[in-house]
């Protein structure tokens, strides 16, 4: 494994990231964590980049034992910073910026007097390097002990080694794909200098975390857990029934603002297809009863949804403990299951300052106070792409894997104005059309999101020989990758024309579409 230690710089889980694609396990934890109670010891170091300066009096600084550990270090920018600092003090000048694309010249010393081991970083890469640069600090000399490894026309110590140890830093961040042979570098580090296993794989992932769960959970001990028919409740769902079998409990509670034919479509994958012990609430209307008469307030309808989804949830975990507590070998209901995934982690645990309180970061906030539930994460250690390769890994159906996200107050928010039965049937038939035509086209993966929207006006339009005086769908399809900006998806006129026609002649109650041309901002990927 190998230690990232965070220093709070946007770029830093990119470093995890990188190494896993290499196979090599990595964790990441704050840069103020402790060594002595780490518990393993890490084949290697980075130190990530960070936005303070080394010298400030606040500045965060790693666990000085670090350097003890006589394992090989890696300094990335800030963490450059912090192994100049801790070898003198005085080699760090003030602050001048630099962002952007740099060229790096690489420096080469053989086998000479310093040992070949500060050319091992660049192994294998060229003299000329296209690297991604942001940093406001810089050495102004080497400190003690150290050699240049590369330079760039502003930074002449843009890469250093150290003459005995193998300790390295650079000043450039090769975890961005700005840096274009950066994940060989970071592989040289990694697999030739701290000779790294590259054992770490998908299936040896599952095998860990059944095994995990198992002992976590005990013999008898139970979990309960929401699913939602989306990839990242779908896929935990199906590595604790691989764990536990039945002693898992998942609910899919019916909200009556799901899509068309979901909750039964869901509960037919979930129980024939994968064989999860499923447990379906049709609450719709208890939902639909108290959206009613709310007309112009989206944040009242995510607080309707999200209270009466607690509500219902803890009922039904109630009646499923009561059930369950009947049969020979069953323990209490002590666990909630939540499909966390790493960026959550990331942005719980990463470091934000000397000060920082630490933030817990998860989805069904209201569920765990009241409950006596202890938190089960199988996935807090995937990024998405990684769940959906799990996914495949446990033989979840493709289409299930890649489905787009979906919000939790479901369509409510698709319908603008008030949310009734009526308004619900329209919005669903249209939005299906939307998305059966566009898988049809071939563009279901490249499309992030799309939806109809159903807008509270109406317009005129003439039908057959009549004058109809109906409703307005708004159709909206975003390209994004991280969904904090989108932009509209340029579909061509013969595609929007077929939906239209579609919609039109088979949504009743519908007589005009329109197609949203917003990115994100000024606006958001939802309309309410
Ligand atoms: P916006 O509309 O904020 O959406 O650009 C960004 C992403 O978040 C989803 N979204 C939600 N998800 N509850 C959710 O679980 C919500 O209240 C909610 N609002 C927006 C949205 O679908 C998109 O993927």
């Amino acid at each position: 494994t190998i230690l990232v230690l965070d220093f709070g710089s946007q770029y830093s889980h990119l470093i995890t990231r990188r190494l896993r694609e290499l196979n090599v396990y990595s964790e990441m934890l704050p840069c103020t964590q402790k060594l002595a109670e780490l518990g393993w010891t890490p084949k290697g170091v980075i130190l990530s980049g960070g936005p303070y300066s080394v010298y400030w009096d606040d500045a965060p600084h790693v666990d000085q034992a670090v350097f003890e550990l006589n394992v090989p270090i890696l300094g990335i920018c800030y963490g450059l910073q912090e192994i100049a600092w801790h070898f003198g003090k005085n080699v760090l000048a003030g602050e001048k910026r630099e962002y952007g694309h740099a060229n790096l010249k690489v420096e080469r010393h053989g086998d000479g007097e310093v040992g070949g081991h500060v050319d091992k970083l660049f192994k294998g890469l060229e003299d000329d390097m296209e690297v991604w640069m942001s940093h406001g600090d810089k050495l102004s000399h080497l400190p003690e002990g150290f050699v240049t490894v590369a330079t760039t026309a502003n930074a002449p110590f843009a890469g250093m080694a150290n003459k005995d140890k193998p300790l390295y830093g650079i000043q450039f961040h090769p975890e961005v794909t700005h840096t274009k042979r950066g994940k060989e570098l970071l592989k040289n580090f990694a697999v030739d200098i701290c000779q790294a296993r590259t054992d770490w794989t998908m299936g040896k992932f599952v095998d860990q975390e059944i095994a995990r769960i198992r002992a976590l959970v005990g013999e008898k001990g139970q979990v309960i857990g929401a699913v939602s028919g989306g990839v990242d409740s779908t896929v935990a769902a199906k590595l604790m029934q691989e764990a536990i079998g039945e002693r898992f409990h998942a609910v899919l509670v019916d909200n009556g603002v799901l899509r068309l034919n979901e909750a039964q479509q869901v509960k037919k994958t979930l129980t024939a297809g994968l064989g999860i012990n499923l447990t379906v609430v049709d609450a719709s209307e208890r939902f639909l009863g108290r959206l009613k008469g709310v007309t112009d307030d989206p944040e009242k309808k995510r607080k309707i949804i999200g209270n009466t989804f607690i509500e219902v949830f803890q009922e039904t975990a109630k009646e499923i403990a009561a059930k369950a507590a009947g049969t020979p070998n069953a323990g209490e209901i002590e666990w909630l299951l939540q499909g966390t995934l790493y960026p959550d982690v990331i942005e719980s645990i990463s470091f934000k300052g000397p000060s920082a309180t630490i933030k817990t970061h998860h989805n069904v906030g209201g569920l765990l106070e009241g409950m006596h539930l202890k938190l089960i994460e199988p996935l807090r250690e995937l990024f998405k792409d990684e769940v959906r390769e799990l996914g495949t890994n446990l033989g979840i159906p493709e289409d299930l894997v890649w489905r787009h996200p979906f919000p939790g107050p479901g369509i409510a928010i698709r319908i603008l104005g008030e949310v009734t039965p009526e308004q619900v049937r329209i919005a669903r038939e249209a939005d299906n059309i939307f998305i059966e035509e566009i898988k049809a086209a071939g563009l279901y993966r490249k499309i992030s999101q799309a939806f109809a929207a159903l807008l509270p006006v109406k317009a005129v339009g003439v039908m057959g020989d009549k004058r109809v005086h109906d409703q307005v769908i708004a159709l909206r399809a975003v390209e994004t990758s991280d969904f904090m900006t989108a932009d509209w998806y340029p579909f061509d006129g013969e595609f929007l024309k077929r939906v239209s026609r579609r919609i039109v002649n088979e949504v009743n109650g519908v007589c005009r579409v329109v197609y949203d041309i917003t990115s994100k901002p000024p606006g958001t990927i939802e309309m309410e």
